[in-house]
């Protein structure tokens, strides 16, 4: 189990103090925030051990081993127009990167919002939209860290990885939580400052894994190859498509991934 004592202390003094609920088991931290949201005035993050039915992207699951990990959501009512809200998913990849950063680890992020060590995914990220039932919404972000878990299960074992696996060495989850947790506040503020991304994109920029990268845009639409330029001020990744023009591509509607491998 987390301890409780040295999470107290890692958020003391912050916003999240006194804020964060932590549980043995749950199906789905996402799950058990949305449940907890018409009870919550202000901000709720919870945190558990094990998920029974941790979810991913796209209806993805989200494999979740007890004891190891990282598994917690955050509920925020950001002042920000239900539409703009997925870009709070690619800030938080951010704030992910820059706490990772601090304990000496090079993350990067695989567009949109996976942060990967690599060629592999450390940290995937669900943002939900939760009716607060007065006509609002509040924004429920789940983030899965895999920290010392140190075997993956065949069928995602060539594509993810852990902090332990890469540095060989465990991390304290309690001081992780606490520093990720503070960090989507201050890039979530920063998304509603401007209302886009405009004042964190030239650092996602910056760690961007795909960047210059030659890329498969795999849209239901069609799908094209082409060069990964950056992301505009709304999160869309700019592809120049090897016939030409570049174009803005949205990730609600796509998936990229690079052509030699899953970055
Ligand atoms: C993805 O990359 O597909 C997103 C994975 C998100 C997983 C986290 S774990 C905590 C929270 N609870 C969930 O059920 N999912 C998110």
């Amino acid at each position: 189990m987390l301890e409780g004592k040295k999470l107290e202390e890692a958020l003391h003094g912050g916003p999240w103090e006194g804020r964060v609920v932590c549980l043995p088991v749950t199906d789905s931290t996402n799950a058990e925030v949305r449940r907890r949201a018409a009870q919550t005035k202000s901000i709720l993050a919870v945190t558990a051990e094990e998920q029974t039915a941790g979810r991913g992207r796209r209806g993805r699951t989200w494999i979740s081993p007890p004891g190891e990990n990282l598994y917690f959501s955050a509920l925020v009512r950001p002042d920000l127009p239900a539409p703009k809200a997925p870009m709070l998913t690619p800030a938080a990849a951010l704030a992910v990167c820059r706490v990772l950063g601090t304990f000496g680890v090079r993350a990067r992020i695989k567009w949109p919002n996976d942060v990967v060590i690599g060629a592999r995914k450390v940290c995937g990220i669900l943002t939900e939209l939760q009716p607060d039932g007065q006509g609002g919404y509040c924004v429920v972000t789940g983030i899965g860290l895999n920290v010392n878990q140190e075997r993956f299960p065949d069928s995602i074992a060539s594509v993810a990885t852990s902090l332990k696996r890469e540095c060989g060495r465990a991390f304290e989850r309690e001081t992780l939580l606490a520093d990720i947790l503070c960090g989507l506040t201050d890039c979530f503020e920063a998304v509603c400052r401007t209302g886009d991304l405009s004042g964190l994109r030239e650092e996602y920029e910056s760690l961007l894994a795909n960047r210059m990268r030659q890329v498969e845009v795999l849209d239901p639409a069609g799908s094209f190859m082409g060069t990964a330029l950056g992301i505009d001020d709304s999160g869309r990744l700019l592809v120049r498509r090897s016939d030409g023009p570049v174009e803005a591509v949205f990730s609600g509607e796509v998936s990229v991934r690079g052509i030699y491998g899953y970055v």
